[in-house]
């Protein structure tokens, strides 16, 4: 195993440890010859089907695993956009829902099933997850959480090209209406880079190496990708950040051709779609800010925060802010409508949750459960938890 960090994490099983040994073997054979992307040790660590943190299930979500999300947290969450929902179909936008990156599949079940209670459910639910095994864990819980008439409206695709047909039935399998994506954006490989901010001609790529005993960074001449996301970036750097020492920082190059790809699907659909990204994040001046000189990689393990990727490869969580400024304008290049972006407390207080919550309080049963409802609330809303520092980036796509 590699060392273990010089701060305490608590010791993975001997079958983890297994685990990880077998993905450490697997990127010491990529890197023999040379160095790796830190892109593409993030796609290995996360997504590698047999190892990888997420591809091969490792991941506990939920208040016994590495980390909580929105939906795990309250069902008010999906409350908030079962309301979308209504008032994208009051809008005659397609009717269907689209979700990437389901996770445990909390999200799929909580809107499932209360569109259903109020009289508004999809024609399908398409849930795009990219893990084989998470795949499979959604389909096992909800299948067995969900009645019949309810599961037969999910549909499991695992890329943006899949959902153009259904194998099964020859149409598309997605024909407009809405698109969730909760902390998918964060979880996407980042390439790394020092530079001093702005200056293109400063780059250096931050590969990854591996001596023997662990994994090291090691500097190289910038890919051409990253010179050409950072070129079409520079001009747009937020000017206060200009400083002569160079800092660490992280850009998705692939997003782009990811956002060029989800749209043309998305415009063949017969009708419009919103589309919802969550995450954390803000605009290019608050995730590049002059004083994160070591970027905003962070990494989870059991609810334990820290900034080395190299720790316990294929056991932890890797994750970046997103930088919503650029994301809107790329998506605007791509050809989305970009309607804005907000804090997700603002935009749940403009949704009809707070009635909700009220009228859940009044019909709680015992003390104990108005206080769980109340505590998921002031989770989801407060500004010193989730309800400043998770945004919300709401895009649009009509038929082409
Ligand atoms: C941090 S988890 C969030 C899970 C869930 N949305 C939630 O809020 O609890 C990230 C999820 O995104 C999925 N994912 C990552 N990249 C993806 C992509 N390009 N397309 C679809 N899903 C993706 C992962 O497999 C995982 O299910």
């Amino acid at each position: 195993m590699t060392p273990p960090p010089d701060f305490s994490l608590p010791t993975p099983s001997p079958s983890d440890q297994d685990k990880s040994w077998a993905l450490i073997a697997y990127l010491r054979s990529l890197s023999s010859s040379a160095t790796l992307s830190f892109a593409d040790y993030m796609q290995a660590v996360l997504y590698h089907p047999q190892w990888g943190y997420y591809g091969s299930g490792q991941v506990q979500f939920g208040a016994g695993g590495d980390f909580v999300t929105a939906p795990e947290r309250s069902p008010l969450f999906t409350a908030g956009l079962v309301f979308e929902w209504q008032q994208a179909q009051a809008a005659g936008l397609g009717g269907d829902v689209l979700e990437l990156g389901a996770g445990s599949g909390q999200l799929a079940l909580d809107f499932l099933q209360a569109s259903h209670q109020r009289g508004c459910i999809p024609n399908r639910y398409c849930i795009l997850e990219i893990s084989p095994a998470l795949r499979r864990r959604q389909q096992e819980r909800l299948r067995a959480a969900l009645p019949d008439a309810l599961f037969a409206r999910l549909i499991w695709v695992d890329s943006i090209e899949a959902l153009r047909l259904n194998a099964q039935t020859d149409q598309p399998c997605f024909s407009g209406g809405l698109l969730i994506a909760n902390e998918v954006l964060d979880a996407m490989p980042v390439t790394r880079f020092r530079w001093r901010p702005g200056q293109v001609s400063s780059v250096e790529e931050q590969r990854v190496s591996c001596d023997g005993a662990r994994f090291t960074w090691v500097s190289a001449p910038p890919s051409v990708e990253l010179v050409q996301a950072l070129a079409d970036f520079a001009d747009k750097w937020p000017k206060d950040t200009l400083a002569e020492a160079p800092v660490a920082a992280e850009i998705n190059t692939a997003l782009p051709a990811w956002l060029a790809e989800l749209q043309q699907v998305l415009s063949q659909a017969a009708g419009a779609t919103w589309l919802y990204f969550f995450d954390y994040g803000g605009t290019s001046a608050e995730v590049y800010r002059p004083d994160r000189t070591d970027g905003t990689l962070r990494c989870h393990y059991r609810h334990l925060a820290h900034d080395d990727p190299f720790v316990y490869p294929g056991l932890q969580d890797i994750t970046t802010w997103v930088d919503f400024e650029r994301t809107a304008r790329l998506a605007a290049a791509a050809g989305f409508f970009v309607d804005g972006e907000r804090s997700q407390a603002a935009w749940l207080l403009g949704t009809d949750v707070p009635e909700q919550f009220t009228r859940l309080m009044q019909a709680a049963p015992d003390r104990a459960a108005s206080a769980r409802i109340a505590q998921g609330f002031k989770e989801l809303v407060m500004p010193t938890e989730m309800g400043e520092r998770f945004r919300v980036l709401r895009l649009r796509v009509e038929p082409a």
